[in-house]
């Protein structure tokens, strides 16, 4: 239908027409369009992938929160890395295990602690075969700290296991540690690690994580 594609020819001339009149005072070869319209999104500064960052000048597109910045629903976690006991003492998780929150747990654990953990907390996760083998999550010792000192290794790592406090936030961390308890009722108890400091002995410490508002992760 040739006859139906006359008016969108004529809208096209009509506007090349106007923006020809328009005299931008533009250098040859620049689109008046972009060069115009100040609001135009393509023409704002802005990160591409694999290129140098134009704010912070790292060599990764990557940007890290500004130190300080919380994120909205984010808690902070004011312990560290050395003060298990201390959280362990003080923090009550804020979560009942109800069937929606153990699913929630479930997911966590299953994407951020089977790779080391294995999938019964028996410390045999597929990783192990290259990264030391953690101790069983079913020893006697686990199921008699509290939840806060649980909760306490995926916010900030222990030794070899790095925190996770970028990948996961404490909710999530709660709901895991709850996961775990409902595995260690499952699960018969596993015996102490015959030689913990041995297995991990040649393993520099993963270095002390940065709070969670703000630093590296
Ligand atoms: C990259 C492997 C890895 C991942 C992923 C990992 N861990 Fe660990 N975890 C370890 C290792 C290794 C240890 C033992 C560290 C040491 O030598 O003290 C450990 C120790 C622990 C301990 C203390 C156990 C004890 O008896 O001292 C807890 C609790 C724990 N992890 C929970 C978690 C939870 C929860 C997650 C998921 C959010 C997780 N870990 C993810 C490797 C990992």
């Amino acid at each position: 239908m040739p006859n139906a594609r006359r008016p969108l020819a004529l809208a096209a001339l009509a506007s090349s027409l106007l923006l020809a009149g328009c005299d931008l005072g533009l250098p040859a070869g620049r689109t008046p369009h972009r060069e115009g319209n100040r609001l135009d999104m393509g023409d704002q500064r802005k990160l591409k992938p694999q290129r140098k960052d134009l704010f912070l000048a790292r060599p990764t597109g990557l940007m890290e929160p500004q130190p300080g910045s919380v994120a909205a629903g984010e808690a902070l976690y004011p312990y560290a890395q050395n003060e298990a006991d201390k959280a362990g003492a003080e923090l009550v998780n804020p979560l009942q295990p109800t069937p929606a929150v153990l699913a929630r747990g479930k997911f966590v654990y299953e994407s951020f602690c089977i790779a080391c953990h294995g999938a019964k907390g028996a410390g045999d996760g597929k990783v192990t075969a290259l990264f030391p083998k953690p101790p069983s999550l079913m020893t006697q010792k686990v199921r008699d700290w509290p939840d806060g000192q649980l909760v306490h290794r995926p916010m900030r790592g222990q030794n070899s296991m790095p925190s996770h406090a970028r990948q996961i936030d404490q909710n999530e961390a709660w709901a895991a540690v709850l996961w775990i308890r409902e595995m260690q009722k499952g699960e018969p108890v596993a015996p102490p690690p015959a030689a913990p400091a041995a297995a991990t002995a040649s393993v520099p410490p993963a270095p002390q994580a940065a709070p969670p508002a703000g630093g590296k992760s």
